[in-house]
């Protein structure tokens, strides 16, 4: 299974990636648009895996608590379109503690900065320079999931394997 461990977001903090979305669209000739049940936080990419006990155990004993966590402005990485979340030391170091407790498990995590970013769009053509605005929205994070991805009937489709409440 291709798994990854990811943070899934209130109504409201997907109502304002909702917008952006669809702003980005209105703005561009072609793309490939996230699904609305597909947009995410990644904390960590793990890869091809079929040892879900491993992780769950790394996710288990994280020492953690709810945080608060707050999306807004936008950017792209080459033709991939990103809302970026504002600076958060809990978010950092969730990440990298994760991270570096699944590498100690032996698992082959990419050694690079963190960088939180929610992809919007990928493979995103625009005839003009593209100009979104999104507005600062915050929600509590309670819950940290354990996503499967995979494609049913051609469409990508995430499936929480395990969350674990904060
Ligand atoms: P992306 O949106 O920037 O591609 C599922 O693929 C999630 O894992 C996505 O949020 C993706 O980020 C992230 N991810 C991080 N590293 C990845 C990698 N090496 N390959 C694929 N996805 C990766």
């Amino acid at each position: 299974m291709r798994l990854f461990i990811a943070i899934n977001f209130s109504k409201e903090v997907r109502n304002t990636l909702l917008s952006a979305i669809s702003e980005l669209r209105s703005q561009s000739i072609l793309g490939s648009f996230t699904l609305p049940e597909n947009l995410h936080l990644t904390l960590a990419f793990i890869g091809e895996s079929s040892d879900v006990q491993a992780i769950r155990s790394v996710i288990d004993r994280l020492e953690t608590e709810p945080f608060s966590l707050t999306i807004g402005g936008t950017g792209h990485f080459g033709d991939l379109y990103w809302v970026g979340i504002e600076s958060s030391p809990k978010l950092k170091a969730l990440a990298e503690n994760l991270q570096s407790d699944l590498r100690a498990k032996g698992f082959e995590i990419e050694d690079r900065a963190f960088k939180p970013h929610i992809t919007i769009a990928r493979k995103l053509v625009s005839a003009s320079p593209i100009s979104i605005s999104v507005p600062a929205t915050s929600m509590t994070v309670t819950r940290i999931s354990l996503m499967k991805s995979e494609r049913v009937n051609r469409r990508l489709t995430y499936t929480e394997v395990y969350g674990r409440t904060l």
